[in-house]
């Protein structure tokens, strides 16, 4: 049975408990008109990023409680295992040490007795040494013309996370090169690749960590097939084919050359690999250097995250809110909405940075928590939203915490474009804060000439409840830097909340259950009998499919 307040295992949650109660009563304009200088007291800036996280359902009670509460869960010795290579993917048995692959400093990194970073820097020299050979047009296809068009062949974080890069650093991009993702089975993705690419001029990144992924090898073999249908002879495609995976034997029986093919390692996982050698189509399209300042920007978050102290700790205070917010108000969702069209990509990245890390429900022990866990992600891009679902944001009835991403300046300043949109940004979140009182909407359509009958029937209608919590995160620019910061700070909240919450953010056992059902059910759906072994459902549905698929 779920209790969202049961953080038992946590004494400050008694008293945050409390405080809940007290809060409920609380409206943030009251809490802004009493104090002036909130925005500095719930404000700081990290690596890049600037957080105002005063238009927060918080006091100084509330926060110093939530300190507490990460304290009591030994949330820095946690943070401090994670870097040091101790084996928190207990489930696995594990490392977690994605931190170290955007690490620069000269301390070794240990796992298993050996220092990991040698390794690390070597696949660095090869991202760049390949990356350099595509841009400077040495790559040669099977025609002797250099490349043109890169096609990453990859799903889950061996997509989600390259995407959000690249397009985020849109403005850095190497002019002469096109770039193109394929990660669903949906042939219909394959094919719309297929039909903008040049068989003579595409090179194939098939990125995989275990390089076991049905989608994954599904379209590796499909686009394989398609070079030798367009002429590409067997011992030329390795010209136009490289790999990145833990597992090598897997590359070599598809029948990539080594040469072609980076390493991975099991302590980094699919979802935080952006930064690993599964990184190399953000090499590629922005350049290495471009990549390099990615990783740095992450760096700069990881050693803010590391020594910042806790109060004072941006991805410690978002992780916190989030869990004031799920376990003590009754929020089951967090919006993340960002005013940069090159920032569109992040709520997808982070549904599965957040959501398969945090949607757990068990303890290292195997007792099952009595607390909800990770809370839904979604969102999508101002000002489009505004004129979609931010109706329910703010008059809707469930409370909804919204991160707002709104850099400070743009890379196309066009007009006056760039100002309104900052102002729309802030505008949201101010009116989520404060609302629409029925006095305001009484005033306001009495002024407009409206009679008293028709202002009474109209007036509850217009009010806005406000008190709707949310952030600004305001860095000065989408560049690199600001890019790896942030994704570095949404990785990080993540782990906050998983070490909180007593679950293992880095395994996903979720997920396999659908993956061995649907290798049964392909031999049903193969088959040519009628299929009565499975329940009703399933039977018809295959029944449904053979009926159009003779
Ligand atoms: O099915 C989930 C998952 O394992 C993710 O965690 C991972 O990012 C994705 O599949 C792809 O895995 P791989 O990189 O091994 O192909």
């Amino acid at each position: 049975m779920i209790n969202s307040t049961a953080l038992d295992h946590l004494p400050a949650s008694k008293d945050l408990a409390a405080l809940q109660q007290q809060m409920a009563n609380t409206h943030l304009r009251d809490l802004f008109a009493e104090d002036p200088n909130r925005f500095d007291r719930y404000s700081l800036e990290a690596a890049g990023l600037f957080l105002d996280y005063s238009k927060h359902l918080i006091n100084d009670d509330v926060m110093a409680s939530l300190v507490t509460l990460a304290e009591q869960a030994n949330l820095a010795q946690a943070r401090d295992a994670m870097f040091a290579g101790d084996k928190i993917n207990y489930t696995e048995k594990r490392a977690v040490l994605h931190t170290a692959l955007r690490s620069f400093g000269d301390a070794p990194v240990m796992v298993d007795g050996e220092d990991i970073m040698p390794g690390i820097r070597e696949t660095r020299a090869r991202m760049q040494a390949m990356t350099e050979q595509v841009h400077s047009g040495q790559w040669l296809g099977h025609t002797g013309k250099p490349i043109k068009h890169i096609v990453n062949i990859g799903i889950g974080g061996s997509y989600l996370g390259l995407k959000t890069a690249i397009n985020a650093m849109t403005p850095y991009h190497v002019k002469g090169f096109e770039h193109h993702f394929v990660a669903n089975i949906d042939p219909n993705e394959l094919s719309e690749v297929l039909g903008k690419i040049d068989p003579e001029t595409t090179l194939f990144i098939v990125a995989s960590k275990s390089f076991g992924t049905l989608e994954t090898l599904q379209n590796a073999q499909a686009a394989r097939a398609w070079m030798i249908a367009q002429g590409c002879a067997e011992q030329d495609i390795r010209k136009h084919f490289m790999a990145i995976s833990t597992n090598l034997k897997a590359i070599d029986q598809f029948g990539i050359a080594q040469e072609n093919t980076l390493p991975l390692w099991d302590w980094v996982g699919g979802r935080y690999s952006l930064w690993s050698s599964i990184g190399l189509l953000i090499s590629m399209v922005v350049g290495y250097d471009n990549f390099e300042r990615l990783l740095k920007g992450a760096e700069a978050m990881d050693q803010h995250f590391c020594t910042a102290p806790l109060a004072e700790n941006m991805p410690v205070i978002a992780g916190l809110l989030g869990v004031w917010y799920q376990n003590f108000m009754g929020a089951e969702s967090h919006a993340v909405i960002s005013y940069d069209y090159f920032l569109r990509d992040l709520p997808g990245h982070l549904q599965q940075v957040d959501m398969e890390s945090n949607g757990k429900r068990t303890r290292e022990d195997g007792s099952t928590v009595a607390y909800h866990t990770g809370s839904v992600i979604w969102g999508g891009t101002g000002t489009n939203d505004q004129h979609a679902y931010h109706q329910l944001l703010h008059q809707g009835t469930r409370l909804i915490p919204v991160d707002f991403i709104a850099p400070a300046t743009t890379h196309n300043p066009i007009g006056e474009q760039h100002p309104w949109l900052y102002t729309n940004a802030l505008a949201q979140s101010q009116a989520m804060m404060q609302g629409k009182t029925l006095e305001e909407v009484r005033d306001e359509l009495t002024a407009s000439g409206m009679d008293a009958d028709q202002v009474e029937r109209l007036a509850a209608h217009k009010v806005i409840p406000g008190n709707r919590p949310n952030s600004m995160i305001v860095p000065e620019k989408i560049t690199p830097e600001t890019t790896g910061a942030l994704i570095a700070m949404y990785e990080h909240k993540v782990f906050v909340q998983g070490t909180i919450w007593q679950i293992n953010p880095f395994d996903q056992w979720g997920v396999e259950l659908g993956k061995v059902l649907g290798d049964r059910l392909i031999e049903k759906i193969r088959a040519k009998e009628e299929t009565t072994d499975q329940d009703s459902s399933t039977n018809g549905l295959i029944r449904r499919f053979k009926q159009f698929n003779r």
